[in-house]
């Protein structure tokens, strides 16, 4: 099996994705959130480009069913039940609802990989569980960070270089890694031993500490708090 990472967010060949389970991965907070949600009893959430997206999609539910989510500028946008911390999204707010979620970055990169086999929600809240899905389909693996504006972001390579580490650690030799995730691996070995480190170091994790959210650095660093492997398919992400 080998392992790849996309260090930028750019919509990979689908021919060649087709055959590989694709990781997407927002730790600062958009899959945080979506595997959060999903946790919590939220029976699927519908990720959407746009804002204005979110506002049609909602119209085809009946009333009371569906809640708005996301943000901008990391912010709630006006009008949205929700913003993007994974602390909002309790089992009293969202059990048996559905979710329409907007972010900058994450929930589009569900789109950019969607020719997937298996496009997966990945954080480190459930690394574990996603370590075992990809071992258990045992096709090759594309980690896709969602980047921070088209650029690199660090604290996502580094989740994805934890998802690594636990494969060699699980399967061995046969693993094989290109170049970017064996990179990815030793990046995260420089965090390993203070994974929260790796927020505060990035541009939008300090971004969020000065906008008020540090609470949910400290709780999107948590590992292996939830043991489901939400799955994208049909433009709805679901418990698998
Ligand atoms: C994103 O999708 O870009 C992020 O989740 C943004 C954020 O939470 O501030």
């Amino acid at each position: 099996m080998r392992i790849d990472i996309q260090f930028l967010p750019v919509p990979p060949d689908p021919l060649a994705l087709s055959r590989k389970t694709a990781v997407v991965i927002d730790v600062l907070r958009a899959t945080s959130v979506i595997v959060h949600a999903i946790s919590r009893g939220a029976l699927e959430v519908v990720p959407v480009e746009t804002v204005e997206e979110a506002f049609e999609e909602v119209k085809d539910f009946p009333q009371g069913s569906t809640l708005l989510g996301g943000e901008r500028g990391s912010k709630k946008i006006e009008g949205f039940d929700l913003g993007n911390s994974p602390r909002e999204y309790t089992a009293e707010k969202v059990r048996g609802k559905r979710l329409i979620l907007t972010t900058t970055n994450g929930t589009k990169a569900f789109h950019s990989v969607s020719s997937g086999r298996e496009v997966i929600a990945g954080s480190f809240f459930n690394i574990s569980a996603m370590t075992q899905f990809c071992l258990d389909r045992n096709q090759n693996v594309l980690i896709y960070p969602s980047g921070d504006g088209g650029r690199f972001s660090l604290e996502d390579t580094v989740c994805g270089g934890m998802l690594i580490d636990r494969m060699i650690k699980t399967e061995g030799d046969a693993i094989a890694l290109t170049d970017a995730a064996y990179s990815a691996h030793i990046l995260y070995q420089r965090f390993e031993a203070n994974l929260i480190g790796a927020f505060y170091a990035s541009i939008h994790g300090k971004d969020l500490v000065a906008k008020g959210f540090e609470a949910d650095l400290v709780y999107c660093a948590q590992v292996d708090i939830i043991d489901i492997v939400p799955t994208f398919r049909d433009g709805v992400i679901r418990s698998r």
